[in-house]
């Protein structure tokens, strides 16, 4: 499924609002020239995420699918300079090409590549227990999304946001007789996110020069002060 005026209409928007960045064009050139497949989010949606960076004030992005490591210099752009991303990637060799990709475009010192199957390397981050993210992009195997969900609602801080990438698949997300594991992975996925009392979500559909698809948008629930315990700060401290 496409239309040409898509992405007539991407390079249209894409010429006029997004500004030229060499190290961002350098991943890409690098990333082809490595034999990568082209399926990182394009220049719109990459900056669609670093807007949300900026303006939800994230200082800590969690990102699981990290390729060339084109989405996360987008995101690392936008952080301040403490910030950082912990970025996850099964294939040792998309993780080689995106650490060059992230020391030309002087990203390094924000970003963390951890290789390995994600479901491996998730309990690693949260046995370490470090801070918790205040960002999650979801963007590797489709078929495990609904478990990568879940590990974000665990490694989030409440208030957090989680985008999810390729939802929609071409329409194929609402059919429920799909056999294809990614759309079966999807459905999973937002059933999870219906019946988690802790979140929020919905999903924007999109065209663009990645053709027919969408991504999630979920809210971890913000802290609720409970009338049951005394405000942490007027607690009287002992020792
Ligand atoms: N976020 C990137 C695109 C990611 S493409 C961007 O927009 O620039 C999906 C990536 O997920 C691929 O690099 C793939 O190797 C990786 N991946 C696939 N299965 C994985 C797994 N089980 N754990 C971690 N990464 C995985
Ligand atoms: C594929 C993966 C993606 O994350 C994407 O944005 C587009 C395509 C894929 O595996 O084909
Ligand atoms: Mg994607």
């Amino acid at each position: 499924m496409s239309d040409a005026r898509w992405e007539t209409v991407d390079h249209y928007i894409e010429h006029l609002l997004v500004r030229r960045d060499a190290g961002m064009e350098a991943a890409l050139r690098e990333s082809a020239a490595a034999g990568l497949p082209t399926i990182q989010v394009s220049p719109l949606q990459g900056k669609s995420l670093q807007l949300l960076v900026a303006s939800l004030g994230v200082r800590r992005v969690l990102e699981i699918g990290t390729l060339g490591g084109y989405s996360a210099i987008w995101m690392a752009r936008a952080l301040p300079s403490h910030g950082r991303i912990v970025t996850l990637e099964a294939d040792p060799r998309h993780a080689e090409v995106a650490r060059s990709n992230f020391a030309r475009a002087r990203v390094s010192e924000k970003i963390e590549v951890r290789v390995g199957p994600a479901l491996k390397t998730l309990p690693d981050l949260a046995r370490e227990g470090g801070e918790p993210f205040d960002l999650v992009f979801i963007d590797a195997d489709k078929p495990n999304t609904a478990a990568y969900f879940d590990w974000a609602m665990r490694l989030a801080r409440p208030g957090a946001v989680i985008v999810v990438d390729n939802v929609v698949r071409q329409g194929a997300l609402a059919d429920p007789s799909n056999p294809d594991s990614s759309v079966r992975g999807m459905r999973r996925f937002l059933e999870r996110v219906a019946a988690e009392p802790r979140a929020e979500g919905t999903v924007v559909q999109t065209v663009g020069a990645k053709g027919y698809d969408g991504f999630a948008l979920v809210r971890v629930a913000p802290p609720t002060p409970s009338p049951a315990e005394p405000d942490e700060s007027k607690r009287p401290r002992v020792g």
